[in-house]
């Protein structure tokens, strides 16, 4: 089983780089199901429907979101309506939506998505990792589903990395997003769980983590308030991971992708050219 997952899509440029890539490799790689996260995809703060229906519609199957879930306040609506939209799992509880869903892929296979948030230097929610115990025992990987795709959105490697190894052959694959800088820690854990720290943004590097890099310069040099933060407008580097599942639910391959604006380009090449 073929997975994809697209790391956060920053503004215009980086929906430009979905709407691209998407349809594309999704037939070239004969991908199976295909995760995003689009916290960021309307001009860097949140998503609106329109926009989560362009991804649903160039082929994602779920769209994740993170600490920017609710910018946009009419998500706090629509994400009620939208099951492959899913916000942090552990908001507290009567937040609206939903932190995890169970999918059917493209040859029948049942997802299980499961969206984490992590709570060093961001907002103190609820734990993530009693959270990710819940979960996983109410829907076990090879039991109530083939595949179990985790997005944990968190500021630190660490408390990524711990919460790869607390899921470690429970899981199919777990990536880190938050950062938008791409790790380069791509493996199979001991346990068979495909893990990354941080799968990068989907946007335009050419910028401080994808917005235009002059006021976010300005404001660490002199500490005045000044304009507003803007999506950098340069060619988005479409940015994720790809992974191979076996039939066990467990990984056999993880491999970067990174395809387009500045950063070098990879793929697996077992899957043949993007
Ligand atoms: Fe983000
Ligand atoms: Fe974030």
């Amino acid at each position: 089983m073929r997975i994809l997952f697209v790391g956060d899509v920053l503004g215009r440029a980086g929906r430009a780089a979905v709407v691209r890539y998407v349809p594309r490799l999704r037939e070239k790689w004969a991908l199976d199901f295909v995760v995003c996260n689009g916290e960021n995809a309307a001009g860097g703060f949140g998503i609106t429907e329109s926009i989560c229906e362009e991804m649903l519609m160039a082929g994602v199957d779920c769209v994740t979101l993170g600490n920017h879930a609710f910018d946009q306040r009419e998500t706090l609506v629509f994400i009620e309506r939208q099951p492959r939209l899913l916000r942090p799992i552990n908001y507290p509880p009567g937040t609206p939506g939903r932190g995890s869903n169970l999918f059917t892929a493209a040859r029948g296979q049942q997802v299980l998505v499961i969206n984490p948030m992590g709570r060093v230097f961001m907002d103190a929610i609820d734990d993530p990792f009693a959270a990710m115990e819940r979960e996983l025992g109410a829907c076990p990987l090879g039991v109530a589903c083939d595949a179990i795709v985790v997005d944990m959105h968190a500021e630190t490697s660490s408390e990524k990395m711990a919460l790869g190894h607390f899921v470690d052959g429970r899981a199919s694959l777990v990536v880190g997003t938050h950062t938008h800088v791409p790790t380069a820690d791509a493996q199979i854990l001991p346990g068979g769980t495909a893990y990354l720290t941080d799968a990068g943004m989907t946007g335009d590097y050419d910028s401080v983590i994808g917005m235009d890099k002059e006021e976010p310069m300005r404001r660490f040099i002199r500490k005045t308030p000044g304009a507003r933060y803007e999506p950098a407008s340069g060619e988005a580097t479409f940015c994720g991971v790809a992974a191979e599942i076996g039939a066990d639910g467990l990984a056999t391959m993880i491999t970067p992708v990174r395809l387009g604006g500045r950063l070098k380009r990879e793929w697996p090449q077992e899957w043949g050219a993007p």
